[in-house]
C-alpha cells in the first residue's frame, strides 16, 4: 500500500483567514498536508520534507513592523513553492522585487487575464479570456524579483501572477482556496500534480488502513479507554481503535440525564450493534443531585464537567490496568495550539474532558489529530455509521443543563426534550435539518400568560434556535419558512405540557452566542 503520507505539502500560517481553506483544497485533492507556523526552522521543514510548500496569505503589509517574515535561504531549498497573496508578496520582497500600496484595496471578485499559461495555468485559457478570481490585497508587487516574469495580470493588479524563470517557484496575487475563484481547483491542483508532481494517494480509506496499524503498534498489548458522548468525533475514534485492538479497549458511555429525548437508548443501541464494548454508567441522579438550585451558567459547566471526572476515574479504576486514553481531537485543534495570530488565535473549542488525561497519567490516543471534520464525517461513513449519526447537529458537553436558563429540574428537562424533539422531527421532515448548522429548543425560566379552551394559563416560554455557520466562529440565524415555525409554534403548545409561548430567536452571532446558557 502507498505510504499516504509520503507526498506531503507544507503550508506556511502566515494568518491568513483562508489557511484552513487552502489546507482543506489540498485533502481534496486527495494530498497530504499540514499547516506550521511561518517561522518553523529550515531544520524542521527539511525533516518534514515537503514534496511542495504554500506560503498563506495573512493580514499584514510586508513592510509592517514586526510583519512575519521568512529567511532568504527557504528560497533556497530545491522544493516547489507557491506563494498567496502575502506569501507572494513576500516572496518578492525576500528576493528582491519591490511591494508598494496599491492606489485602492482590491478586495472581492476581480478579472484574471493570463498572459502565460505554462505549467500553474496549465489547461486554462490564455488572454484575451477573463477569469473570476478572487482578490483580498492592499498592497502589490510593482517590480518583480530577479529572474521572475509575470503570468497574469488583472485590471487593478500589473503583476497577478508570477513564476521564476528556472526554478518552481511560483506567486499568485488571488486566492484560489475560496470558492469565488472559479479556476481555484484547477490552479492548485496544476501545483500539486505538475509542479510538484504528487499523486492522489490520500483518502480516507487509507487513512484508516493507516490509522489502524498505527493505533495496532501503538497499543501493543496495552488497554484503552474511551469516553464516549454520541457525538460523530468520539465514536469514530472509538470504532477506528475497537477495529484496531478490538476487546482491549472499553468505551465508557455516560448518560449524565441532560441528554436528548431517547439519546441514551439509541446511541447504545448503534454502538453495541457496531460490536463496541461499552460499559453503560446511567448517572442521572447523581448530575441533577449535584446540579440542584445552581443557576448560574458557568458554576453548571463546572459541576457538569468535574463530575464527568469523578465518574470516569471510578469506571476507569474498575476496569483496571487502563494505559491509554482515547480522544477525538481534530486537526482545528491542534492547529490551534501552534498557529502564529491568525485565525487560530480567535477561535474557542470546548473541552469537553477538559484536564482528564493530567489527572489521569494516561497516554494519549488521537487518531483523527490530523482530521477535519468533513474527513471524520467521510471516515465514519466509511465505518459504517448511518447518515442520521454523522450529521447529527453538534450538541455541547454540558447538554440541556446549558439550555434550561435557570435551575435544572426534572420537570424542566422533559418539556425541554419534548419541545426539542418536537423541533428537531419538523426539521427533518421538511429538509431543513441538513441545510442548518444547528437547530434546537431552549426552555426560559420564566412564565407568561395565555389562554386555552375558556381558561387562563400561565405557563413556560420556549425559544427556538436555529443557525447558519461554517465553523461556529460566527453565525447567522436561519431564514426558516414561516410555514415550519408556524407548524413547530403549533405543536408544541398543542403538544408539550406545560408550554404556552414559543419565540424563535433572530439574533446574530456576535454579537449573541448560539448557545443561550
Ligand atoms: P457558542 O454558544 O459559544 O457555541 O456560540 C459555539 C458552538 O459550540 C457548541 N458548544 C459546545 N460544544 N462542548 C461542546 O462540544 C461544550 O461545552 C459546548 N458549548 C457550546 C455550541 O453548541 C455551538 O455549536
Amino acid at each position: 500500500m502507498a505510504d499516504i503520507h509520503s507526498q506531503r505539502i507544507l503550508i506556511l500560517d502566515f494568518g491568513s483567514q483562508t489557511t484552513q481553506l487552502i489546507a482543506r483544497r489540498v485533502r481534496e485533492a486527495k494530498v497530504y498536508c499540514e499547516i506550521h507556523p511561518f517561522n518553523i526552522s529550515l531544520k524542521d521543514i527539511e525533516e518534514f520534507a515537503p514534496r511542495g510548500i504554500i506560503l498563506s496569505g495573512g493580514p499584514s503589509s510586508v513592510y509592517d513592523e514586526g510583519a512575519p517574515a521568512v529567511s532568504r535561504d527557504l528560497f533556497d531549498l530545491p522544493v516547489p513553492m507557491l506563494g498567496i497573496c502575502y506569501g507572494m508578496q513576500l516572496t518578492t520582497r525576500t528576493l528582491g522585487g519591490r511591494v508598494e500600496k496599491s492606489t485602492h484595496r482590491e478586495y472581492g471578485p476581480a478579472d484574471l487575464v493570463i498572459d502565460e499559461t505554462g505549467d500553474l495555468f496549465h489547461g486554462l485559457a490564455p488572454a484575451p479570456v477573463r477569469h473570476k478570481v478572487w482578490m483580498s490585497h492592499g498592497d502589490r508587487i510593482e517590480v518583480l524579483p530577479p529572474d521572475f516574469v509575470k503570468i497574469a495580470h488583472s485590471a487593478s493588479c500589473p503583476v497577478a501572477a508570477m513564476r521564476h524563470a528556472e526554478r518552481p517557484i511560483y506567486g499568485v496575487q488571488f486566492h484560489p482556496e475560496v470558492a469565488h475563484t472559479e479556476i481555484g481547483t484547477e490552479v492548485l491542483g496544476n501545483f500539486l500534480f505538475r509542479v510538484c508532481g504528487c499523486q492522489p494517494t490520500w483518502n480516507m480509506r487509507s487513512f484508516i488502513e493507516t490509522a489502524t496499524a498505527d493505533i495496532r503498534e501503538k497499543v501493543g498489548a496495552g488497554k484503552v479507554i474511551c469516553a464516549l458522548s454520541g457525538g460523530v468525533d468520539s465514536t469514530v475514534t472509538a470504532l477506528l481503535i475497537n477495529r484496531a485492538i478490538g476487546s482491549q479497549l472499553t468505551s465508557i458511555f455516560v448518560n449524565n440525564g441532560l441528554l436528548r429525548k431517547n439519546e441514551p437508548e439509541t446511541v447504545l443501541a448503534f454502538l453495541k450493534g457496531m460490536g463496541l464494548n461499552v460499559h453503560y454508567v446511567d448517572a442521572t441522579e447523581r448530575f441533577l443531585t449535584r446540579l440542584k438550585g445552581v443557576d448560574n451558567p458557568e458554576e453548571k459547566r463546572k459541576i457538569i464537567g468535574t463530575e464527568f471526572i469523578k465518574i470516569f476515574e471510578e469506571e476507569a479504576g474498575r476496569i483496571g490496568d487502563v494505559n491509554f486514553l482515547a480522544q477525538g481531537t481534530l486537526y482545528p485543534d491542534v492547529i490551534e495550539s501552534v498557529s502564529f495570530k491568525g485565525p487560530s488565535a480567535t477561535i474557542k473549542s470546548h473541552h469537553n474532558v477538559g484536564g482528564l488525561p493530567e489527572i489521569m497519567k494516561l497516554d494519549l490516543i488521537e487518531p483523527l489529530r490530523e482530521l477535519f471534520k468533513d474527513e471524520v464525517r467521510s471516515v465514519a461513513l466509511e465505518l459504517g455509521m448511518n447518515e442520521d449519526l454523522v450529521f447529527r447537529h453538534p450538541f455541547p458537553g454540558p447538554g440541556l443543563a446549558i439550555r434550561i436558563l435557570g435551575d435544572v429540574t426534572e420537570e424542566r428537562l422533559e418539556i425541554l426534550r419534548e419541545t426539542d424533539a418536537i423541533v428537531l422531527e419538523e426539521m427533518k421532515k421538511s429538509g431543513w435539518y441538513r441545510k442548518v448548522w444547528q437547530s434546537f429548543a431552549v426552555l426560559l425560566p420564566i412564565r407568561t400568560v395565555g389562554v386555552m379552551g375558556d381558561e387562563r394559563t400561565y405557563e413556560h416560554v420556549v425559544a427556538i434556535r436555529s443557525v447558519d455557520s461554517l465553523d461556529a466562529m460566527t453565525a447567522d440565524w436561519t431564514r426558516l419558512p414561516y410555514e415550519i415555525l408556524a407548524r413547530v409554534s403549533n405543536r408544541v403548545i398543542n403538544e408539550v405540557k406545560g408550554v404556552n409561548r414559543v419565540c424563535y430567536d433572530i439574533s446574530s452571532k456576535p454579537p449573541a452566542t448560539i448557545e443561550w446558557e
